[in-house]
């Protein structure tokens, strides 16, 4: 049994070790380096403060102290004033040596926890980034938002606990050694009471605390769920005044956030009262039972206060010890999880290029694009939305794509943009597979999809999508906003190109919004453009202006335009239609 608990705890360091990057490991060195010493003079002087407790008694046993005796030697003087003064001196300077530590200790833990809690966030983060798109959809933000914030904290909490588990262990040993040495009945007792307390605290907790801290972690994430569609809801919310209704959830999930944190809230600071119990019990049974079989007792009795000093000393580190086991138990979940996240690679990451993103040139495209045998369904459905699919878009041409709704139109441009991988089937872009070239691949494409997505920011910030401010080239925002119909608009604001267009673009009409996206997508410079529905939102009028301004781009651009209304495929060189997952070309004649 405790040699499978052994390796229950050696799983649990080695994926802290895992987690951990090197510099974040060397600092933890310090942490405990700085550990070590504090305890040691946290000891120290509870050596020297027992010679004082004895003087008080019978200055006879002051003098026939070690320390004392020590002191004496190297003083030259066997004056008990002069040697209470000395002995008084060596206590202040050692307590302010290690309140100076103790304060140096607090500063550095702070600041190496702040800085493990940011990387690891921002390496959670980082990895669910270049995770694959379906990721996403299936494991839903209030999970995401979770794991980057609580989960990254509890590996911070649980490196606090181990640091402060050390520092008390080693406190523990120094003073068991101290009385020890002292008397050697009284240590084993003292000893057998504090393992004894850790023990049976430690068990007795143990599933508790387990089974809180996943809980928590699934409840946290509800409750935040409740929370962000509360709020990303409000519009539908406040038409049909369902207020109640998620104020009502929100409390529910709310409450039931509690009920696990309160039970690791007792079960942090209860041990604390029961191991208090255990301890004077144990001691004053010693004691008693001591003197009345030990004649001698009470000439003993100055000794023994000075060691009573040592074991009420020892008290509050065997309290902090459990604390701290069953806290760890508390935020293991968390921990494991934080483990996975970052041991499982993402299919890009793997290669190791997710840095050299922006230093990566565009894929060569000069003939076609081809998709052969594409099948794509979706995880937890057996239907093929795409099925043998087979599609060539040669450079230069504009390909219209209809379809039913629910067809698998968004699908099928989803597989281009490379979010789903198919699960057979390929795609090759002038003989290369895009497989083998995502990046390169990601520059030759642009997207306005069907439903957009805007930053709370400014026109420029939106069309400029995740470019520098100051890398922003503003003569040619203004040449894809002339294309995308949307010059006039945004010169008659007031702000121009500084104009904010609230969260998710809120300031905007839809097809305002629409018009913003094409911009953005316009402006990557794209070879081949995709457009799902990108010109729904738009009146008659405005989608044939703008028709007619990508007609100026045919020939230079590729597109790729799926759409509902046949008008917006008129002009293209081909039309097909999806229909049972296949891409069927239909004659122009027949449609029009
Ligand atoms: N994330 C998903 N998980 C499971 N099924 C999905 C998912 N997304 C879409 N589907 C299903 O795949 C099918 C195709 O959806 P898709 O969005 O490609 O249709 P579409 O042709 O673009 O329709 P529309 O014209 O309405 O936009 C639909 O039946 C839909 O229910
Ligand atoms: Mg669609």
């Amino acid at each position: 049994m405790i040699i499978k608990k052994i390796n229950h705890w050696k799983s649990y360091i080695s994926k802290l070790l895992y987690i951990l990057t090197k510099r974040q490991k060397m600092l933890l060195v310090g942490l405990v380096v700085l550990a070590f010493i504090s305890s040691i003079l946290q000891t120290l002087g509870v050596y020297m403060i027992s010679p004082l407790v004895s003087a008080m008694t019978d200055s006879d046993v002051f003098l026939s102290n070690s320390i004392i005796k020590r002191i004496a030697e190297n003083s030259g003087t066997n004056d008990v004033r002069q040697l209470f003064g000395i002995i008084c001196t060596l206590v202040a300077l050692i307590y302010v040596i290690k309140e100076i530590v103790s304060v140096f200790q607090l500063w550095y833990a702070a600041k190496y926890g702040a800085k493990v809690q940011k990387e690891l966030s921002e390496g959670v983060i980082r990895k669910y980034m270049y995770r694959e798109y379906d990721f996403f959809t299936s494991y839903g933000t209030a999970n995401i938002i979770r794991d980057v914030t609580n989960d990254t904290n509890a590996v911070y909490v649980i490196l606090t606990c181990l640091s402060s588990l050390i520092t008390e262990a080693i406190t523990t040993l120094m003073i068991i050694i101290y009385i020890v040495v002292a008397d050697v009945k009284m240590s084993i007792v003292v000893c057998l009471l504090a393992m004894i307390c850790v023990f049976i605290m430690y068990r007795f907790f143990k599933n508790i605390m387990k089974r809180s801290g996943e809980e928590a972690r699934v409840r946290y994430a509800e409750n935040r769920k409740v929370l962000l569609e509360s709020v990303e809801g409000i519009k539908e919310i406040q038409v049909m005044k369902k207020q109640n209704f998620f104020l009502q959830r929100y409390s529910e999930t709310y409450q039931k956030t509690q009920a696990p944190q309160i039970k690791q809230s007792v079960a942090t600071s209860a041990p604390t009262y029961v191991i208090e119990g255990i301890f004077v019990v144990g001691i004053m049974l010693y004691i008693g039972i001591s003197a009345s079989v030990d004649k001698s007792f009470f000439s003993k009795l100055p000794m023994l206060a000075s060691l009573l000093v040592g074991a009420i000393r020892l008290l509050p580190s065997v309290g902090r010890i459990s604390n701290n086991l069953n806290n760890i138990n508390y935020y293991l979940p968390g921990l494991n999880n934080i483990f996975d996240v970052i041991e499982k690679q993402s299919r890009f990451t793997k290669n190791g290029l997710e840095d050299k993103i922006d230093s990566r040139n565009a894929l060569p495209f000069n003939e076609k694009l081809e998709l052969k045998n594409i099948c794509w369904k979706y995880e937890n459905s057996d239907k093929k939305v795409i099925d043998n699919l087979d599609l060539e878009v040669v450079r230069g041409q504009s390909i219209g794509i209809i379809g039913k709704s629910g067809a698998g139109k968004s699908t099928l441009a989803d597989i281009i943009l490379q979010l789903h991988i198919p699960q057979s089937g390929t795609i090759v872009l002038d003989g290369a597979n895009i497989m083998d070239y995502p990046y390169e691949y990601s520059r030759v494409i642009g997207y306005v999809p069907q439903s957009i997505y805007l930053i709370d920011g400014s026109i420029r910030e939106n069309v400029a999508f995740g470019i520098d401010e100051n890398e922003v080239d503003d003569d040619k925002i203004w040449n894809v906003l002339k294309k995308a119909q949307l010059d006039n608009f945004v010169s008659d604001s007031e702000n121009g190109l500084d104009t904010i267009i609230g969260e998710r673009g809120v300031k905007f009409s839809g097809g305002q919004r629409q018009r913003l996206a094409i911009a953005r997508a316009l402006y990557r410079e794209p070879q081949i453009l995709i457009l799902d529905e990108a010109t729904s939102a738009l009146d008659n009028e405005t989608e044939k202006a703008f028709m007619q301004e990508i007609e100026h781009l045919y020939g230079q651009i590729t597109m790729i335009i799926i759409a509902h209304r046949l008008s917006t495929v008129r002009n293209c060189d081909k039309v097909y239609e999806i229909i049972e997952g296949k891409a069927i070309e239909k004659n122009k004649e027949q449609i029009f």
